[in-house]
């Protein structure tokens, strides 16, 4: 059998869906999904299941969000450049009467679909040996997911704290470099003044050192300066392109 309906590569390549070819004997397949085809640089990378097969050609919203379809359009015609200059966005969603909070619009999708794209692309200059992957070049984060891993180093016993701390450090430090970060549902929870500032940290050095970062939420820019903080706030504002998504949501009827 071959592995085209499992492979992200699979609309860039030659090889896919030939018998013979298309199968885990291949070295791009293999980098990008591993052995088993769970694993690889797709699995380190975060990206939730419901989204494995987010990219640019599925993208739903064409229709319901013309604009933000447009500019993830525009940054894959291009996306390692785009990355390379550290271009980041603002994903949030503009409420109405019947969808209050504006979920399941398409933010997580077009994000992913950006983290997807981005390493088909990167796998591509690495097999062609144009680039070499050293270190995993794009990153999902849930932002409560990350809250969750920081407070976790100040419950349980001092094994426990010492084994969560690990696992922050090791995460915060993947944030702080990885190529192209997505944080997933920023501001819907409150937190406390040393999370913010690790938020902060985190935000402002991928500012600073122009790592692109995209942005989801549920709030336009000007609520997370009031659920969060000012200072995160502007660092996001300064950093990333802000893209309304609308409609009703989507997600109801037992999708994703
Ligand atoms: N305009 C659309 N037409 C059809 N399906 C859509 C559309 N927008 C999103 N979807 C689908 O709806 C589901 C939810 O989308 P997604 O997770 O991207 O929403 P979201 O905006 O991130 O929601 P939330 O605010 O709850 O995080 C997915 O299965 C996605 O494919
Ligand atoms: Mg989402």
């Amino acid at each position: 059998m071959t592995l085209d309906s499992k492979c992200l590569l699979r609309h860039r390549c030659k090889k896919a869906g030939d018998t013979g070819r298309c199968n885990n004997t291949c070295y791009a397949f293999l980098k990008l999904h591993g052995e088993s085809g769970q694993g690889g640089l797709w699995a380190v990378s975060g990206i939730p299941k419901a989204y494995q097969q987010s990219l640019l050609k599925t993208l739903p919203f064409r229709q319901d969000n013309p604009l933000a379809f447009e500019f993830v359009t525009q940054y894959c015609q291009d996306i390692v450049a785009n990355v390379d200059k550290g271009q980041g966005y603002y994903f949030y969603s503009v409420p109405n009467d019947a969808n209050p909070k504006g979920t399941g619009t398409g933010k997580t999708t077009a994000a992913t679909a950006l983290l997807n794209e981005y390493l088909v692309a990167r796998v591509i200059l690495h097999v062609v040996r144009q680039r070499p992957i050293d270190d995993i070049p794009a990153l999902f984060v849930n932002a409560s997911k990350y809250q969750n891993a920081f407070n976790a180093q100040f419950r349980g016993t001092r094994d426990m704290q010492e084994e969560a701390s690990q696992t922050y450090y090791l995460l915060k430090d993947r944030m702080l470099t990885v190529a192209l970060l997505t944080i997933d549902d920023i501001g819907i929870r409150e937190a406390t003044e040393s999370f913010k500032n690790e938020f902060y940290e985190v935000i402002d050095t991928r500012a600073v050192e122009q790592l692109a970062t995209i942005y989801t939420s549920n709030e336009p820019i000007e609520r997370i300066a009031k659920l969060l903080d000012e200072r995160i706030a502007s660092r996001i504002e300064g950093a990333t392109y802000p893209v309304s998504f609308k409609g009703e949501d989507k997600r109801r009827g037992g999708m994703a």
